[in-house]
């Protein structure tokens, strides 16, 4: 069974590997999509549709703060940032402190414990490393004020159980893979929105994805580099199989 001290090795070992090649002090860390020219990426699509103005705000899986500082400029009161990855932490916070930034705060914390109540929360590409979905969803839910907004985007599972699904978990430490099933809500209190945007996603093609996977045989077998890619190659083996799709759900407190 995969732990919490699982998933926040995975990101303190990839924050290592990011930080060996990227030169920006905070980068995203998800994947690229391909908008029309107003956009290069998923969080200035979010900041388009939702309002962060004068809103309190969670950032639940933060990084190193890259869509949080964009929430700050996108004039929100309090932005709050969490992640299960010191190492992000850590990295979030000396950016912060660097930009002088006043109304934002880093803290190493889970999804899983929020204390407080926020105007909207997003999670982008972190709700598929709960270990328990349906809880961390219902928590996320309780966290919302009246109005507010819960905003997910992730690779959600569209497919039968298979090889690669089963790798994919194996190498992440994933649970069970994210679907559509478990974002439902019977109550109506609450409205959903769905929207996929895997047209945005530029596939890989198979020989390129088997080029990958043939030269991850050279890693050690337990390197945790080598999970972290193969993670990766494996979850653009499920998009090429037209297995995953990329969707953002946005989930409205009525009242
Ligand atoms: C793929 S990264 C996305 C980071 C950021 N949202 C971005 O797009 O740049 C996933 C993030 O979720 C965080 N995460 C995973 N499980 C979490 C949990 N239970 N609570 C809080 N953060 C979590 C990881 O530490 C990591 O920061």
């Amino acid at each position: 069974m995969n732990t919490a001290k699982d998933i926040s090795q995975l990101y303190n070992s990839l924050f290592e590997l990011e930080a060996k090649f990227k030169k920006e002090a905070v980068y995203p860390i998800h994947k690229q999509l391909h908008f029309s020219e107003r956009f290069s990426d998923i969080y200035e699509f979010l900041v388009s549709k939702v309002d962060c103005k004068g809103k309190t705000i969670l950032d639940a899986g933060c990084g190193v703060g890259f869509g949080s500082f964009l929430f700050v400029k996108n004039q929100a009161k309090e932005v709050v940032g969490i992640s299960v990855s010191i190492r992000e932490i850590e990295r979030a916070n000396e950016i912060k402190t660097k930009l002088k930034i006043e109304n934002c705060q880093f803290q190493l914390a889970s999804f899983d414990e929020i204390s407080t109540s926020f105007d909207l929360i997003f999670c982008v590409e972190s709700l598929k490393h709960s270990l328990d979905i349906q809880k961390s969803f219902t928590t996320l839910l309780d966290a919302l004020t009246p109005n507010g907004q819960l905003v997910i985007v992730d690779d959600f599972f569209d497919g039968h159980e298979n090889t690669i699904s089963q790798q994919l978990k194996e190498n992440w430490h994933l649970n069970s893979l994210i679907s559509e099933n478990d974002i439902q809500i019977d109550d109506a209190n609450f409205s959903i929105s769905s929207e996929d945007l895997t047209p945005f996603m530029r596939l890989k093609s198979l020989f390129k994805i088997y080029t990958q996977r043939l030269f991850f045989r050279l890693f050690k077998k337990n390197s945790p580099y080598k999970k972290l890619f193969k993670g990766g190659v494996l979850l653009d083996h499920l998009y090429t199989k037209k297995q995953m799709k990329y969707k953002l759900l946005i989930i409205t407190k009525n009242r």
